[in-house]
Protein backbone atom coordinates (compact mmCIF):
# COMPACT_ATOMS: atom_id res chain seq x y z
CA UNK A 1 0.00 0.00 0.00
CA UNK A 2 1.61 3.27 -1.06
CA UNK A 3 1.50 6.48 1.48
CA UNK A 4 -1.29 7.84 -1.56
CA UNK A 5 -3.59 5.43 -0.80
CA UNK A 6 -6.65 6.71 1.22
CA UNK A 7 -7.06 5.26 4.66
CA UNK A 8 -10.48 3.44 4.09
CA UNK A 9 -10.28 1.40 0.77
CA UNK A 10 -11.56 -1.72 -0.28
CA UNK A 11 -9.71 -4.87 0.69
CA UNK A 12 -9.15 -7.79 -1.66
CA UNK A 13 -8.14 -11.13 0.30
CA UNK A 14 -7.14 -13.97 -2.00
CA UNK A 15 -10.21 -14.12 -4.66
CA UNK A 16 -12.44 -12.32 -2.33
CA UNK A 17 -12.96 -7.99 -2.43
CA UNK A 18 -14.58 -6.90 0.68
CA UNK A 19 -16.04 -2.80 0.61
CA UNK A 20 -13.87 -1.91 2.96
CA UNK A 21 -11.29 -2.43 5.52
CA UNK A 22 -12.58 -2.00 8.83
CA UNK A 23 -13.38 -5.36 10.24
CA UNK A 24 -15.02 -6.84 13.39
CA UNK A 25 -12.39 -8.95 15.48
CA UNK A 26 -13.57 -12.47 16.29
CA UNK A 27 -14.24 -12.25 19.82
CA UNK A 28 -15.56 -15.51 22.10
CA UNK A 29 -18.36 -14.69 23.73
CA UNK A 30 -19.19 -11.74 22.19
CA UNK A 31 -19.22 -11.93 18.50
CA UNK A 32 -22.67 -13.75 18.03
CA UNK A 33 -24.93 -13.04 15.43
CA UNK A 34 -26.91 -10.30 17.08
CA UNK A 35 -23.83 -8.55 17.69
CA UNK A 36 -22.64 -9.00 14.62
CA UNK A 37 -25.76 -7.98 12.67
CA UNK A 38 -25.63 -4.72 14.99
CA UNK A 39 -22.03 -3.97 14.04
CA UNK A 40 -22.57 -4.79 9.79
CA UNK A 41 -25.74 -1.65 10.16
CA UNK A 42 -22.92 0.35 11.72
CA UNK A 43 -20.76 -0.02 9.15
CA UNK A 44 -18.25 -2.93 9.59
CA UNK A 45 -16.94 -4.12 6.68
CA UNK A 46 -16.30 -7.67 7.44
CA UNK A 47 -16.94 -9.63 10.82
CA UNK A 48 -15.57 -13.10 12.11
CA UNK A 49 -17.32 -15.42 14.19
CA UNK A 50 -16.11 -16.61 17.56
CA UNK A 51 -14.00 -19.04 17.49
CA UNK A 52 -15.18 -22.54 16.31
CA UNK A 53 -13.04 -25.96 17.49
CA UNK A 54 -12.52 -27.42 14.50
CA UNK A 55 -12.52 -30.81 16.60
CA UNK A 56 -16.37 -29.81 17.54
CA UNK A 57 -17.16 -28.86 13.60
CA UNK A 58 -15.70 -32.40 12.55
CA UNK A 59 -18.15 -33.82 14.65
CA UNK A 60 -21.14 -32.32 14.15
CA UNK A 61 -21.42 -30.63 17.53
CA UNK A 62 -24.72 -28.61 17.84
CA UNK A 63 -23.09 -25.88 19.68
CA UNK A 64 -20.44 -25.53 17.79
CA UNK A 65 -22.81 -25.11 14.42
CA UNK A 66 -24.57 -22.46 15.59
CA UNK A 67 -21.87 -20.17 16.05
CA UNK A 68 -21.16 -20.59 11.83
CA UNK A 69 -24.40 -19.26 11.25
CA UNK A 70 -25.05 -15.96 9.71
CA UNK A 71 -27.00 -12.86 10.63
CA UNK A 72 -30.11 -11.70 7.69
CA UNK A 73 -27.77 -8.80 7.07
CA UNK A 74 -24.06 -10.93 6.63
CA UNK A 75 -23.36 -12.14 2.77
CA UNK A 76 -19.87 -12.37 4.13
CA UNK A 77 -18.70 -14.26 7.12
CA UNK A 78 -15.61 -14.81 8.07
CA UNK A 79 -15.40 -18.47 10.16
CA UNK A 80 -12.45 -18.75 12.81
CA UNK A 81 -11.25 -22.53 13.81
CA UNK A 82 -8.73 -23.07 16.26
CA UNK A 83 -6.72 -26.71 16.27
CA UNK A 84 -3.55 -28.22 17.44
CA UNK A 85 -2.65 -29.18 13.19
CA UNK A 86 -3.45 -29.75 10.14
CA UNK A 87 -5.25 -32.99 10.61
CA UNK A 88 -7.87 -31.74 12.76
CA UNK A 89 -8.51 -29.00 9.90
CA UNK A 90 -8.92 -30.97 7.77
CA UNK A 91 -11.10 -33.25 9.23
CA UNK A 92 -13.28 -30.18 10.03
CA UNK A 93 -13.27 -28.96 6.63
CA UNK A 94 -16.16 -30.40 4.72
CA UNK A 95 -18.59 -29.65 7.52
CA UNK A 96 -17.14 -26.30 7.15
CA UNK A 97 -17.48 -25.33 3.76
CA UNK A 98 -21.40 -26.63 4.37
CA UNK A 99 -21.43 -23.07 5.72
CA UNK A 100 -19.74 -21.56 3.10
CA UNK A 101 -17.04 -19.30 5.00
CA UNK A 102 -15.86 -16.51 3.15
CA UNK A 103 -12.64 -16.44 4.99
CA UNK A 104 -11.17 -19.56 7.38
CA UNK A 105 -9.40 -18.05 9.90
CA UNK A 106 -6.81 -19.88 11.95
CA UNK A 107 -6.54 -18.98 15.49
CA UNK A 108 -2.77 -18.93 16.31
CA UNK A 109 -3.22 -16.47 19.33
CA UNK A 110 -5.87 -17.62 22.14
CA UNK A 111 -4.04 -17.40 24.81
CA UNK A 112 -6.86 -19.52 27.15
CA UNK A 113 -4.39 -22.16 28.71
CA UNK A 114 -7.75 -24.64 28.07
CA UNK A 115 -7.12 -24.35 24.63
CA UNK A 116 -3.21 -23.72 24.88
CA UNK A 117 -3.22 -26.96 26.37
CA UNK A 118 -4.27 -28.63 23.25
CA UNK A 119 -1.78 -27.31 21.45
CA UNK A 120 -4.27 -24.97 19.58
CA UNK A 121 -4.56 -20.84 19.71
CA UNK A 122 -0.97 -19.04 20.69
CA UNK A 123 0.62 -22.45 21.52
CA UNK A 124 1.07 -22.29 17.70
CA UNK A 125 3.33 -19.25 17.83
CA UNK A 126 6.11 -21.93 19.58
CA UNK A 127 5.57 -24.21 15.99
CA UNK A 128 5.64 -22.31 12.94
CA UNK A 129 5.83 -25.41 10.81
CA UNK A 130 2.52 -26.77 12.32
CA UNK A 131 1.27 -23.27 11.03
CA UNK A 132 2.33 -23.93 7.57
CA UNK A 133 1.18 -27.28 7.23
CA UNK A 134 -2.35 -26.46 8.23
CA UNK A 135 -2.70 -23.37 5.87
CA UNK A 136 -0.91 -26.01 3.12
CA UNK A 137 -3.19 -28.32 3.54
CA UNK A 138 -6.83 -26.29 3.77
CA UNK A 139 -5.45 -24.80 0.71
CA UNK A 140 -4.98 -27.42 -1.20
CA UNK A 141 -8.67 -28.51 -0.70
CA UNK A 142 -10.50 -25.18 -0.94
CA UNK A 143 -9.40 -21.79 -3.02
CA UNK A 144 -11.79 -19.97 0.31
CA UNK A 145 -8.74 -17.50 0.95
CA UNK A 146 -7.10 -18.58 3.82
CA UNK A 147 -6.08 -16.36 7.04
CA UNK A 148 -3.96 -16.08 10.16
CA UNK A 149 -4.58 -14.20 13.48
CA UNK A 150 -1.10 -14.46 15.42
CA UNK A 151 0.18 -12.46 18.29
CA UNK A 152 4.24 -11.08 18.31
CA UNK A 153 5.21 -13.91 19.97
CA UNK A 154 4.88 -16.56 23.00
CA UNK A 155 6.63 -13.96 25.44
CA UNK A 156 8.66 -10.75 25.05
CA UNK A 157 11.92 -13.30 24.70
CA UNK A 158 10.63 -15.40 21.96
CA UNK A 159 8.96 -12.46 19.76
CA UNK A 160 8.73 -14.60 16.20
CA UNK A 161 6.25 -13.00 14.58
CA UNK A 162 8.21 -12.92 11.42
CA UNK A 163 9.17 -16.26 11.14
CA UNK A 164 5.83 -16.60 11.53
CA UNK A 165 4.47 -15.10 8.70
CA UNK A 166 7.30 -16.83 6.57
CA UNK A 167 6.11 -20.06 7.39
CA UNK A 168 2.61 -19.02 6.63
CA UNK A 169 4.12 -16.87 3.31
CA UNK A 170 5.09 -19.87 1.85
CA UNK A 171 2.17 -22.17 2.22
CA UNK A 172 0.37 -19.36 0.54
CA UNK A 173 -1.80 -17.93 3.39
CA UNK A 174 -3.56 -15.20 2.29
CA UNK A 175 -4.04 -12.52 5.23
CA UNK A 176 -2.21 -12.14 8.38
CA UNK A 177 -3.84 -10.46 11.27
CA UNK A 178 -1.73 -9.97 14.70
CA UNK A 179 -2.83 -8.75 17.67
CA UNK A 180 0.23 -7.13 18.57
CA UNK A 181 0.91 -8.66 22.29
CA UNK A 182 2.55 -11.43 23.57
CA UNK A 183 0.49 -14.36 25.03
CA UNK A 184 2.38 -14.03 28.11
CA UNK A 185 0.28 -10.33 28.01
CA UNK A 186 -2.82 -11.79 27.20
CA UNK A 187 -4.90 -8.80 27.12
CA UNK A 188 -2.84 -6.44 29.37
CA UNK A 189 -0.13 -3.67 28.66
CA UNK A 190 -0.08 -1.44 25.16
CA UNK A 191 -0.14 -3.34 22.00
CA UNK A 192 2.84 -3.00 20.21
CA UNK A 193 2.40 -1.08 17.10
CA UNK A 194 5.67 -0.65 16.05
CA UNK A 195 5.64 -4.28 15.00
CA UNK A 196 2.70 -4.28 13.03
CA UNK A 197 4.52 -1.81 10.88
CA UNK A 198 7.66 -4.12 10.53
CA UNK A 199 5.03 -6.79 9.61
CA UNK A 200 3.31 -4.77 7.06
CA UNK A 201 7.05 -4.31 5.54
CA UNK A 202 8.20 -7.96 6.24
CA UNK A 203 5.37 -9.38 4.21
CA UNK A 204 4.96 -6.43 1.57
CA UNK A 205 8.31 -7.47 0.67
CA UNK A 206 8.00 -10.85 0.37
CA UNK A 207 4.71 -10.75 -1.17
CA UNK A 208 2.56 -7.69 -1.89
CA UNK A 209 -0.44 -9.18 -2.34
CA UNK A 210 -0.89 -10.96 1.05
CA UNK A 211 -3.00 -8.18 3.33
CA UNK A 212 -1.81 -7.65 6.74
CA UNK A 213 -4.53 -6.08 9.29
CA UNK A 214 -3.48 -5.20 12.83
CA UNK A 215 -5.47 -5.66 16.24
CA UNK A 216 -5.18 -4.07 19.65
CA UNK A 217 -6.09 -0.98 21.30
CA UNK A 218 -7.94 0.48 19.06
CA UNK A 219 -10.96 2.23 21.44
CA UNK A 220 -11.65 4.71 18.81
CA UNK A 221 -12.26 6.17 15.54
CA UNK A 222 -8.69 8.34 16.06
CA UNK A 223 -6.94 5.43 17.30
CA UNK A 224 -8.29 3.81 13.93
CA UNK A 225 -6.57 6.52 11.99
CA UNK A 226 -3.50 6.47 13.99
CA UNK A 227 -3.09 2.95 13.57
CA UNK A 228 -3.48 3.01 9.82
CA UNK A 229 -1.01 6.15 9.47
CA UNK A 230 1.75 4.88 11.94
CA UNK A 231 1.76 1.57 10.93
CA UNK A 232 0.74 1.49 7.20
CA UNK A 233 -1.76 -2.23 7.93
CA UNK A 234 -4.09 -2.58 5.22
CA UNK A 235 -6.79 -2.52 7.72
CA UNK A 236 -7.95 -3.19 10.85
CA UNK A 237 -10.19 -5.00 13.39
CA UNK A 238 -11.99 -3.35 16.13
CA UNK A 239 -12.30 -5.75 19.36
CA UNK A 240 -12.98 -4.49 22.73
CA UNK A 241 -13.44 -1.17 21.44
CA UNK A 242 -16.62 -2.54 19.70
CA UNK A 243 -18.47 -4.18 22.52
CA UNK A 244 -21.30 -2.03 23.43
CA UNK A 245 -19.92 0.94 21.35
CA UNK A 246 -20.80 -0.59 17.07
CA UNK A 247 -21.01 2.88 16.38
CA UNK A 248 -17.46 3.04 16.42
CA UNK A 249 -17.14 1.65 12.55
CA UNK A 250 -19.53 4.54 11.13
CA UNK A 251 -17.51 6.58 13.38
CA UNK A 252 -14.04 5.91 11.78
CA UNK A 253 -14.85 5.17 8.59
CA UNK A 254 -16.26 8.85 8.60
CA UNK A 255 -13.21 10.33 10.19
CA UNK A 256 -11.20 8.24 7.72
CA UNK A 257 -12.90 9.82 4.54
CA UNK A 258 -12.68 13.22 6.41
CA UNK A 259 -16.18 13.81 7.39
CA UNK A 260 -17.68 14.95 10.83
CA UNK A 261 -18.28 12.19 13.25
CA UNK A 262 -21.26 11.83 15.56
CA UNK A 263 -21.67 10.90 19.31
CA UNK A 264 -24.91 8.88 18.93
CA UNK A 265 -27.51 10.23 21.49
CA UNK A 266 -28.42 8.21 24.44
CA UNK A 267 -31.97 7.07 22.80
CA UNK A 268 -29.97 5.96 19.42
CA UNK A 269 -27.54 4.00 21.89
CA UNK A 270 -30.47 2.34 23.55
CA UNK A 271 -32.35 1.24 20.05
CA UNK A 272 -29.79 -0.31 19.15
CA UNK A 273 -29.03 -2.41 22.33
CA UNK A 274 -32.31 -3.07 22.28
CA UNK A 275 -32.08 -4.30 18.79
CA UNK A 276 -29.14 -6.52 19.26
CA UNK A 277 -31.14 -8.19 22.28
CA UNK A 278 -34.46 -9.11 19.90
CA UNK A 279 -31.96 -10.24 17.33
CA UNK A 280 -30.30 -12.62 19.93
CA UNK A 281 -34.22 -13.69 21.05
CA UNK A 282 -35.17 -14.77 17.21
CA UNK A 283 -32.70 -17.27 17.82
CA UNK A 284 -31.99 -17.81 21.06
CA UNK A 285 -34.98 -17.06 23.13
CA UNK A 286 -35.89 -14.57 25.12
CA UNK A 287 -35.31 -16.29 28.18
CA UNK A 288 -31.53 -17.14 26.87
CA UNK A 289 -31.31 -13.67 25.34
CA UNK A 290 -31.74 -11.50 28.27
CA UNK A 291 -29.04 -13.53 29.75
CA UNK A 292 -26.55 -13.55 27.55
CA UNK A 293 -27.36 -9.83 26.40
CA UNK A 294 -26.55 -8.25 30.15
CA UNK A 295 -22.74 -8.37 29.62
CA UNK A 296 -23.56 -6.15 26.08
CA UNK A 297 -25.91 -4.32 27.93
CA UNK A 298 -23.64 -2.75 30.71
CA UNK A 299 -21.01 -2.00 28.15
CA UNK A 300 -23.57 0.49 26.41
CA UNK A 301 -24.56 2.26 29.23
CA UNK A 302 -21.07 3.09 29.94
CA UNK A 303 -21.05 6.55 30.91
CA UNK A 304 -24.21 7.73 30.67
CA UNK A 305 -25.69 9.14 33.63
CA UNK A 306 -27.56 6.89 36.18
CA UNK A 307 -25.44 4.23 34.61
CA UNK A 308 -24.72 2.65 38.12
CA UNK A 309 -28.34 2.35 39.01
CA UNK A 310 -29.05 1.27 34.98
CA UNK A 311 -26.31 -1.52 35.50
CA UNK A 312 -27.86 -2.95 38.70
CA UNK A 313 -31.37 -3.22 37.41
CA UNK A 314 -29.88 -4.66 33.58
CA UNK A 315 -28.27 -7.42 35.40
CA UNK A 316 -31.16 -8.18 36.57
CA UNK A 317 -33.52 -8.18 33.80
CA UNK A 318 -34.97 -11.15 32.88
CA UNK A 319 -37.94 -10.32 29.75
CA UNK A 320 -37.38 -8.03 27.09
CA UNK A 321 -40.29 -5.79 28.82
CA UNK A 322 -37.92 -5.09 31.64
CA UNK A 323 -34.96 -4.34 29.47
CA UNK A 324 -37.29 -1.85 27.97
CA UNK A 325 -38.30 -0.05 30.92
CA UNK A 326 -34.67 0.50 32.25
CA UNK A 327 -34.45 2.09 28.94
CA UNK A 328 -37.49 4.13 29.40
CA UNK A 329 -36.17 5.38 32.65
CA UNK A 330 -32.43 5.90 31.57
CA UNK A 331 -34.21 8.45 28.69
CA UNK A 332 -36.18 10.03 30.98
CA UNK A 333 -33.75 10.54 33.65
CA UNK A 334 -35.77 8.90 35.94
CA UNK A 335 -33.70 6.32 37.27
C1 LIG B 1 -13.35 -11.43 25.44
C2 LIG B 1 -12.39 -11.61 24.29
C3 LIG B 1 -12.55 -12.68 23.44
C4 LIG B 1 -11.67 -12.87 22.36
N1 LIG B 1 -11.86 -13.92 21.52
C5 LIG B 1 -11.05 -14.08 20.46
C6 LIG B 1 -11.26 -15.13 19.53
O1 LIG B 1 -12.20 -15.93 19.66
N2 LIG B 1 -10.39 -15.25 18.49
C7 LIG B 1 -9.33 -14.37 18.32
O2 LIG B 1 -8.57 -14.50 17.36
N3 LIG B 1 -9.13 -13.37 19.17
C8 LIG B 1 -9.96 -13.20 20.22
N4 LIG B 1 -9.77 -12.13 21.05
C9 LIG B 1 -8.72 -11.14 20.73
C10 LIG B 1 -9.30 -9.96 19.94
O3 LIG B 1 -9.79 -10.39 18.68
C11 LIG B 1 -8.27 -8.84 19.75
O4 LIG B 1 -7.21 -9.31 18.94
C12 LIG B 1 -7.71 -8.36 21.08
O5 LIG B 1 -8.75 -8.12 22.01
C13 LIG B 1 -6.87 -7.09 20.90
O6 LIG B 1 -7.64 -6.01 20.51
P1 LIG B 1 -8.13 -4.85 21.54
O7 LIG B 1 -6.93 -4.51 22.42
O8 LIG B 1 -8.51 -3.71 20.61
O9 LIG B 1 -9.26 -5.43 22.32
C14 LIG B 1 -10.60 -11.95 22.15
C15 LIG B 1 -10.45 -10.87 23.03
C16 LIG B 1 -11.32 -10.69 24.08
C17 LIG B 1 -11.13 -9.50 24.99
Amino acid sequence: MSSLTPLYHPVTIGNVTLSGNIFLAPLAGYTDRAFRSVCIDQGASFTYSEMVSAEGVARGSDNTESLMERAKNEPNLGIQIFMPDASVALRALPRLLHYKPTIIDINCGCPVPKVIKTGAGAALMNEPEKIHSMIKNLKEFTDIPISIKIRTGWDDSSINYKEVASAALSARVDMITMHARTRKMAYSGTADWSALKELKQYVSYRDPNVVVFGSGDLYSASDAKEMLQATRVDGLMFARGSIGNPFVFNNTIRLLQHEKTTEPTIEEKLQVMLKQLYLMGEYAGEFLATREMRKHATSYIKGMAHGGKAKQALVQCTTYKEYEHVCKELISGNL
